[in-house]
């Protein structure tokens, strides 16, 4: 854990690492003790939540009760010093990513509800240790399904902790240096000069459509948007399309393109476009496509590859292309 908070604390806020680059200055970020403080109580508490169904169970008869107890009250000792650590960790969250919360905690479209999710995540919190001082105090038997409730609701906080830790340090990967399209933050200058696929290590070998803008659109996609949206699948371009234009009426071009060009102003979680105007455009040609065009656009898993050294004829011929 030692060093897993280190790199994940250097992702969210490299801190002095900035201007020193060294491994120590990485190593203890702003965020490596507030996040140590809270992970270590937490994997306490998560042994005691998982321990408490298992001893309840498992234990010798004559010894059951007080193993049960002596669970509880180790949950009631590291439960607080988790939420100390965790009140501490939420505080050092750069306030930038702070704002990413609402998303973060649900989805775009659920966004307003995300206060009811984190009072949600409190009567959880106040569940489990209504769970540990009944086991703690109490001289009548904890009934089995209570005695796994802990477990149950450990393991789902924790689990949409990380997704929210992950989530809210979008659009980075690792803040103020690497985006989470890939993109280093010094580089944007050169791809928006040179177009992203002049710079690709490869270009995905999709069967051509007959449209050459549209193609090259679809390979500015997965370049430039692929680590975060599917066409399809998981944050779907057709369906998020669909929401914003409508299923119907024609999808234009150029309100696309717009829109691209303004990507991380209207969501700030999502990094600013990183290719030429004219390979904004083709981008555009292709999403626009994909209203009447039922294809699903295949990774370069299935579609395989073609060597670099063709993106930058690619990009090249791409302003002379209709
Ligand atoms: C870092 C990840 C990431 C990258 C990279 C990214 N997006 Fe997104 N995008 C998201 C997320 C997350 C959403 C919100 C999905 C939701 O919760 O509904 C989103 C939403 C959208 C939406 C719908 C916005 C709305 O207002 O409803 C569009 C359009 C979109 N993205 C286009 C793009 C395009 C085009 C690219 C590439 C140039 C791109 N995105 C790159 C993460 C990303």
């Amino acid at each position: 854990m030692t060093l897993i908070v280190s790199i994940l604390g250097f992702m969210m806020d490299p801190g002095s690492w900035h201007t020193k680059r060294t491994l120590f200055s990485g190593m203890l970020n702003p965020l490596y003790l507030p996040q140590l403080a809270f992970r270590t109580p937490l994997a306490m508490v998560l042994a005691g939540a998982l321990g408490l169904p298992a001893v309840a169970r498992l234990a010798p008869p004559e010894r059951r009760a007080e193993a049960v107890r002596a669970v509880c009250r180790w949950l009631l000792v590291w439960a607080p010093l988790c939420l100390l650590g965790a009140w501490w960790y939420a505080r050092s969250v750069p306030v930038e990513m702070a704002k990413n919360l609402p998303v973060a905690l649900l989805t775009q479209g659920l966004a307003a509800w995300s206060r009811r999710a984190l009072e949600v995540a409190a009567i959880a919190v106040g569940a489990i240790l209504v769970v540990a001082l009944w086991g703690a105090f109490s001289r009548r038997r904890l009934w089995l399904a209570v005695g796994l409730a802990p477990a149950v609701l450990c393991v789902w906080l924790v689990g949409h902790f990380e997704r929210v830790r992950e989530f809210i340090r979008k659009p980075y990967a690792i803040n103020g240096y690497l985006f989470a399209n890939g993109v280093r933050k010094d580089d944007y200058p050169i791809l928006r000069r040179d177009g992203i696929l002049a710079h690709t290590a490869y270009e995905v070998a999709l069967p051509p459509s007959g449209d050459d803008r549209r193609d090259l659109g679809a390979e500015v996609f997965l370049a430039a948007c692929s680590r975060c949206h599917t066409t399809d699948g998981i944050n779907g371009m057709r369906g998020l399309l669909a929401a914003m234009y409508g299923e119907r009426a024609p999808w234009d071009e150029t309100a696309i393109a717009a829109y691209v060009q303004g990507l991380h102003n209207v969501r700030p979680y999502m990094p600013a476009f990183p290719g030429s105007d004219d390979e904004r455009h083709a981008l555009a040609r292709f999403l626009a496509s994909l209203r009447t065009d039922p294809t699903p656009l295949p990774g370069a898993q299935t579609a395989g590859i073609r060597p670099s050294h063709h993106a930058p004829r690619a990009a090249a011929t791409l302003s002379a292309l209709p």
